[in-house]
Formats: C-alpha cells, structure tokens, sequence
C-alpha cells in the first residue's frame, strides 16, 4: 500500500475532508502537515455531520491513527473542544490521537495580535480566519515560539514568561492598550497541558517507524495550493506550506517514502478572505453556484467567493506539486447550469499568458479568457460511474483533463462516503490498491 499526500490544487474547502475520510479505510494512519484550527473539513457519515478543525478526518475510522504533525500549529483549548465533540459522538480519540512534540502552540495573545494587526489604518486586510494562525507561525519562525514539548515540560513556566515580557515590550513600545492577562493564561495553558501530555509523541519517528513496519500514511492537506505560503497568491496567503512539499517538512517523512499526491479540486473554484481571483463570478450565476453548493465557511460562516475553474492555476498548482491524478468535486453543483465558463487563459497588461504571474499588482489585473461549455441540465445524483453521467459531463470532465493535463481519477457527486466515483485503470486507482 502506498504512502499518499492528498491536497487542495485552489484556494481551499476543495472537499479534501470528504476525500481523506473516504480513503481513509485504506491506511494506517493520516498526517495533518501544516495550518491549525484555520482549516474546516466538513464529513457526513450519514446523517451526522463532522466540522474537523484540527484533528485528521481519519480520526472516524475506527484503528486509524490521526496524527498532528510537526507543521501544525495548536489551540490547545480549540484541540480540547474538538477532542470532546467527538468523544461525545462515540470515537475513541484518546486512543487513535498523535500529536507532534514539535508542533508550535498558539496562545490567545496570538489572536489578539492578529486583530490588531487585520484592523489597522492603512493595512490592507488579509480576511484571515482570526485563530491567531499568523502570529503564531510568525513566533515559530522568529524563533521564540512555544512547541508542545515545551508546554508539557516542567520548564514551560520560564520559557512562558519570557515570551510574554517579550509580547508585553512589543505593545508597550507602539502603545497598544489592549489588557491581556498573561498569568491567567499561564493557568489554564497548565491545565490544557495536563490533558495533551499522554497524546504527545515523536510523530516523525513513530510514522517512520510505521512506514518501515510497511504500514501506510495519507498525509492531509489543509487549505490549499493558491493559499500556500510561498506559491499562494501573496500575501493573500496562510502562514504555512500547503503544498506537497510541506508534508514532508510538516511531518518528519522524507521525500523517498512518498508515493503519490493526489489533488482535489471543485468542478468549479471558490476563495475565501481577500486577494486575487481571475476566475471570480460576481453575477446572479456566481450567486447560483453559491446557493447550489452551499457554499459558505465551514470555520467562519463567511460566504465564499465563486467562480469557474481555472486552467492555468490549475496547470501551475499541478506543477509545484506534482499532480499523479486530480479529483473532481461537486460536479452535481453544475447540474443546472446551460453552459459552463471554463477560464483558459489570462489577460494581463494586454498580453495573453497562461502561467500564474508573481507580482500582487499583476495577479489583481488579470481578465480570465473564457471558453463555453455546455451544460448537462440533469441532475447527476446517484450516478455511481462516470460512463452512466450525461455526455455533457463527461465532455465537460475531459476538457479539464486535456487543458490541466493531469489524470482526472476521480469524481465525487454528492457529499456522502458513496458519492465518489473511482475511474477504473486509472493512476489513483492503482495508487489506492
Ligand atoms: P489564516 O490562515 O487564518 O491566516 O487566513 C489567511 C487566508 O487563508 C484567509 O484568506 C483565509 O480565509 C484563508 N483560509 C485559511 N484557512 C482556510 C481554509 O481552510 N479554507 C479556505 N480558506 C482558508
């Protein structure tokens, strides 16, 4: 069996949740490799309906083990909430829970600073999530942050103390008035970290330590692409690596011992927060999407943005990852539609290109080269194989095949665990075998 990393190939809520969830049955464990309480996967196992902030979808198969890899950061008292919601719907998580010594943990203060920082004159704001991931990150890589091995050793008073003298400089020195009561949550991060100690572990080593045994990992994807730290359309990005590459820096597993990545993208595109959008629809027909796909924060309850797939993100997003097959989502949201705009190209400063430009200023100028599809008008739900979906669909589903140049290998049709349709022969099929 094989080592996968499963990712988001736009700008997150791709319905990796529902993926991972899915293929789940088929490993031993599954890895979150970066962001923290920012990420919303949501999961319907029949009527019951799982928002997973934080902790592995695998978390619902019973003998998976989820782990929180190193990349992650953690709300300890966002981690607790989650652990208890789902212990109250009958999953053993005290048992099938990982959490990495080397994740960085996230204070309250954290959030404050981020609110500050969003609402400031003159800032453009970044439409974060408001969990305090940026700040936090921002520690990490300052190197002053706080990891959990250090929260849960005797000496995290100290290393504490000295993190709050430093945060309490910084707002005396630009005058921020903003009260935060470092001792009381000095208290409680104490008690937090009492419950996580028998979680804690070495994840790099004990996935490693799986791989040898030949056990196998789904490494899990938060966000997505476009919102990754470096490749993301910056700085409308998250403060972590969401590509395939950060699953490798996010839990400790070389390279060498992957397989195969697998990215998920919607039959359509949406973003959440500000920043550039080529593809954005801000008509009735972007309306229509959203009402069709419910398409509204699973973390924040903001309406997403909605617009048309977009080929040449997803050539760049296949790129840096290294696509072996893409997954289709919510091609039923579609099912209404007479013709479907695909972008296939950009126009920018007069030019047509078809790569993802660097630069702020030319993201934002950029005019999507539409082509037309038609539309299918027939509901697809219940189809179970893609030769039994209307010729449009399937028409439809090989044009993004041929533009994106990746293998679709999969298509879902519906939120449920049986809505998802496997394309037989294909890469992803002999990836999941
Ligand atoms: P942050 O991750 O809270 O710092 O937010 C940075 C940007 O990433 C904002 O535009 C958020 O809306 C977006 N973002 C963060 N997490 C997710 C997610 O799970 N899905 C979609 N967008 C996200």
């Amino acid at each position: 069996m094989s080592n996968l990393i499963v990712l988001g190939a736009q700008w997150g809520d791709e319905g990796k949740g529902k993926i991972v969830d899915l293929f789940s049955e088929k490993f031993d464990a599954v890895a979150r490799y970066q962001g923290g309480h920012n990420a919303g996967h949501t999961v319907f196992i029949g009527s019951q309906k799982f928002v997973l902030k934080l902790i592995p979808s695998g978390i619902l198969r019973p003998g998976v083990l989820a782990v929180i890899g190193n990349g992650v950061v953690i709300d300890p008292a966002a981690l607790l909430e989650e652990m208890s919601g789902l212990e109250a719907a009958g999953v053993d998580v005290k048992s099938q829970l990982k959490i990495s010594n080397r994740a960085h943990v996230i204070f309250p203060f954290h959030r404050t600073i981020e609110k500050i920082s969003e609402g400031r004159e003159n800032r453009i704001p970044i439409g974060t999530t408001s969990r305090g991931i940026g700040p936090a990150y921002e520690d990490k890589i300052a190197r002053r942050g706080i990891r959990v091995a250090d929260l849960v050793d005797i000496e995290f008073e100290g290393l504490y103390r000295a993190l709050a003298e430093d945060k309490q400089l910084i707002a005396n020195a630009f005058q921020i008035s903003e009260r935060v009561n470092f001792d009381e949550i000095l208290s409680q991060y104490k008690r937090l970290a009492d419950q996580m100690r028998p979680l804690t572990c070495d994840t790099s080593h004990l996935l490693n330590q799986m791989i040898r045994e030949g056990k196998s990992v789904l490494f899990e994807g938060a966000q997505g692409t476009m919102l990754d730290i470096d490749f993301g359309t910056y700085p409308f990005v998250t403060s972590s690596s969401a590509t395939a590459g950060g699953a490798c820096t996010g839990t400790g597993v070389p390279p060498n011992k992957i397989d195969g990545i697998i990215g998920v993208s919607k039959a359509y595109i949406t973003r959440v927060g500000a920043g550039p959008f080529p593809s954005e629809d801000q008509t009735e027909a972007g309306e229509k999407i959203r009402r069709a796909g419910n398409e509204y924060g699973s973390v924040t309850g903001r309406p997403r943005r909605c617009g048309w797939f977009d080929v040449p993100l997803l050539r760049y997003t296949a790129e840096v990852n290294g696509f072996d097959s893409l997954i289709i989502t919510k091609l039923d949201v579609l099912d209404d539609l007479k013709e479907i705009p695909v972008c296939v190209a950009y126009e920018v400063d007069d030019k047509v290109i078809t790569y993802m430009p660097a630069s702020t200023r030319r993201m934002e100028a950029i005019k999507p080269v539409f082509e037309y599809l038609p539309g299918w008008r027939t509901s697809t739900q219940g189809v179970t194989s893609l030769t039994q979906l209307p010729s449009a669909a399937q028409r439809y589903l090989r044009f993004l095949e041929e533009k994106t140049g990746v293998e679709i290998g999969s298509v879902s049709n519906g939120p449920e665990r049986s809505e998802t349709m496997i394309v037989p022969g294909s890469k992803l099929e002999k990836l999941l075998d």
